[in-house]
């Protein structure tokens, strides 16, 4: 399932944040209000179930989330993201996972991961703003499943058809959510018209 998040918000926000004139820091902070603008997307249908609720008045019933939740941001540019979904879901744990896409083969390179035990227990949520040719995603999700993880979705700012096809593919379970889905890839792998290197933007790091 691949689900373009269509909120005017969002859209304002994204519109600001392509700009090449968008500094670091305004992009940091773009990029994690629009991470929360997505998670009550992201996160609905998450099983809850009914606990006895008290008031200062009466004794009612209510519902709480009946699984932990687990975000992974793929390192580095799923940090920023990871920042608006945690200011909504506090209570999440985080499992980090370290990619780098080789710059010649397009392949993800691991280079880290870290995450909390019993994720066959826990609702996983992999946050990475980029889904170009679907490599990354691909490898984090692999990455989660076999570390036990049987609930995963997977949400970014700005998908190509490319990366949304590799992931249904490999995938096909996984619910896949973006903020844009924008043209296609460029022959250097970069999204068309897309927003440039999300981790260079976002850290100042571009040449
Ligand atoms: C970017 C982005 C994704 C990946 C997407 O990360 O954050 O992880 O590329 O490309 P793909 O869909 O073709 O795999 P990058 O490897 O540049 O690392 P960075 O976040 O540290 O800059
Ligand atoms: N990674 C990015 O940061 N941007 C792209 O357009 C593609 C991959």
């Amino acid at each position: 399932m691949f689900r373009t998040i269509d909120h005017p918000l969002i859209l304002d926000e994204l519109t600001r944040l392509r700009e090449p004139s968008c500094d670091s820091a305004e992009f940091r902070q773009r990029m994690r209000r629009i991470a929360s603008l997505m998670v009550p997307y992201v996160t609905e249908g998450l099983a809850t179930h009914v606990v006895p609720c008290s008031t200062p008045l009466e004794i009612t019933s209510g519902h709480l989330l009946s699984r932990g939740i687990t975000l992974v941001p793929v390192l580095r540019a799923g940090l920023a993201f990871l920042d608006g979904f945690l200011d909504l879901m506090p209570q999440a744990s985080v499992a980090h996972i370290g990619l780098a896409r080789n710059e010649t083969t397009l392949l993800p390179e691991p280079y880290y991961m870290k995450h909390p035990p019993a994720l066959h227990e826990r609702d996983i949520i992999v946050l990475d703003p980029m889904l170009a040719t679907g490599g990354s995603a691909v490898e984090a999700v692999r990455r989660m499943k076999e570390a036990g993880a049987g609930s995963v979705r997977f949400a970014c700012l700005v998908a190509a058809p490319e990366g949304v096809a590799t992931m249904e593919s490999a995938h096909p379970e996984v619910p896949v959510f973006a903020a844009a889905l924008d043209r296609c890839l460029n022959e250097k792998g970069y999204i068309l018209p897309g927003l440039g290197d999300a981790g260079d933007r976002m850290f100042g790091t571009c040449a």
